[in-house]
């Protein structure tokens, strides 16, 4: 019997070196690996030759927001821009409208994203503001919870040291990672200038508040912290003073890998996200923290779609967030191609480590038996252009950007999605809804 299909010819990355080799699916899975003249006989053939084979990215920070969001995004548009983008999976945060809080809001976004999905999705829960009302029924459609100190997802929820310690013995309870975004947690107005929104983003303020869940964490020694967007150098290294094996794990997002804020005008809201960008100086701490010492283990877009009129406003008046699903894969693989950052160190941070850190069963590694979740990159030059995106949210401050990598066929389960442009299934076929964890 033949295998479903093969990809053939194309470039591997096998023990860190680039090798031709043939990749073979059957029923959804990677079938084999094989050298060329050895392969098996397939149904249906992609030649890749002069392309590369590589694992899907799996993006575990997105906004997905449709609901009352649409306008913004929907699990259609994003997940479109996912598999343009050579991503195959994402894991969506709950500060949607209304916020994922309660397990009929989480069915219910669930439902939604089933029925529009292009590539597979994953979900957090947000912790309500009594947080006993979690259940184990919640446990099977989530991979985390996330918490927001600076802007709690419930009305009147401080957190406070106490409130930290019940959020870390719920993650310890369930075993699954409490993600943060460190943040100031004193409550404030929200900043009306430019100062007042750099102090309260400041990197002093990132780093006290992950010295507070640090000591928190010291307590509840059982729970798993995963700290979001890292964007200081001096936070970094606090996390690899810190790490003990898995318990504490961190993401750092292409942005704050390879741009700083002084790039930009003073009052341009396209670069305006939350945390800011830092100076050139961060920049290199976070890169040489992601590659050379594995102090943070996964880079995740934040991908966080506005309106464009939301965008195209002064600084003080835009909405914070980029889109980032359709520029993740190529930034990451240029810095491959201009050698900053090695293949395995790109295997790890774009699609083992992400898998690893959520235990996402099968996934993120392109070998026999994982799911078929791969993408197909060619290797030439082009311009990042917001407005040739899948995702609603066209402004990136990525645009005009000069990238090396181009992702070009995106397979999810096996099946087809995406090649050269144009998509080749229909919305709620492929992948898998809600992603789950190893048992
Ligand atoms: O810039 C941001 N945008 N930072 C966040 O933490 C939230 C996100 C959003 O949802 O728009
Ligand atoms: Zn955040
Ligand atoms: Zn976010």
């Amino acid at each position: 019997m033949p295998v479903d299909s093969i990809l053939e010819r194309g470039i591997v990355i096998l023990d860190g070196r680039e090798v031709i080799r043939s990749v073979t699916i059957d029923a959804g899975i990677i079938e084999g690996i094989y050298e060329p003249g050895f392969e098996p006989l397939a149904s249906e053939k992609i030649n890749c030759e002069g392309l590369y084979i590589l694992p899907g990215a799996i993006d575990i920070h997105v906004h997905m927001r449709d609901m009352g969001q649409e306008d913004k995004e929907e699990y259609s548009t994003g997940t479109m821009a996912a598999a343009a983008g050579g991503v195959t999976s994402v894991v969506d945060m709950p500060n949607s409208i209304p916020p994922t809080v309660t397990l009929n809001d989480l069915e219910e976004k669930i439902a939604i994203a089933r029925e529009k999905r292009y590539v597979n999705v994953g979900f957090y829960a947000g912790i309500p503001k009594i947080v006993s009302d979690v259940s184990q029924d919640w446990l099977p459609h989530i991979l985390g919870f996330k918490v927001y100190p600076h802007a709690p997802l419930t009305e009147g929820t401080r957190y406070t040291k106490e409130r930290i310690k019940e959020c870390m013995e719920l993650s310890a309870k369930y075993g699954i990672p409490l993600l943060f975004h460190p943040a100031s947690t004193e409550k404030r107005e929200r900043p009306k200038t430019h100062d007042e929104f750099f102090r309260l983003h400041s990197c002093e303020n990132e780093v006290e508040s992950l010295k507070q869940f640090l000591a928190v964490k010291a307590e509840v020694y059982e729970s798993r912290l995963h700290v979001c967007h890292v964007s200081c150098g001096a936070t970094a290294r606090l996390i690899l003073e810190n790490r003990a094996e898995d318990t504490i794990t961190a993401e750092v997002t292409p942005h704050h890998l390879f741009l700083s804020g002084g790039e930009f005008s003073h009052d341009d809201g396209r670069a305006k996200m939350v945390p800011p960008l830092r100076s050139p100086h961060d920049n290199e701490v976070l890169q040489q923290v992601l590659c050379s010492t594995g102090g943070i283990d996964c880079v995740v877009t934040d991908h966080a779609p506005h309106e464009t009129f939301e965008k195209r406003l002064p600084f003080m008046d835009a909405d914070s967030g980029i889109p980032g699903l359709e520029t993740i894969v190529p930034l990451m693989l240029t810095a491959v191609f201009e050698e900053k950052v090695s293949w395995l160190d790109y295997l790890r941070v774009c699609s083992s480590g992400p898998a690893r850190i959520l235990g996402i069963a099968g996934k993120g590694v392109l070998a026999k038996g994982y799911d078929a979740d791969v993408t197909v990159v060619s290797k030439e030059n082009w311009e990042i252009r917001g407005k040739d995106f899948h995702s609603k949210a066209k402004i990136t401050p990525f645009e005009g950007r000069s990238v090396k990598a181009r992702p070009v066929i995106t397979i999810v389960g096996g099946e087809l999605v995406y090649s050269y442009g144009g998509f080749f299934t229909d919305p709620g076929v492929v992948g898998r809804v809600p992603l789950r964890r190893l048992r």
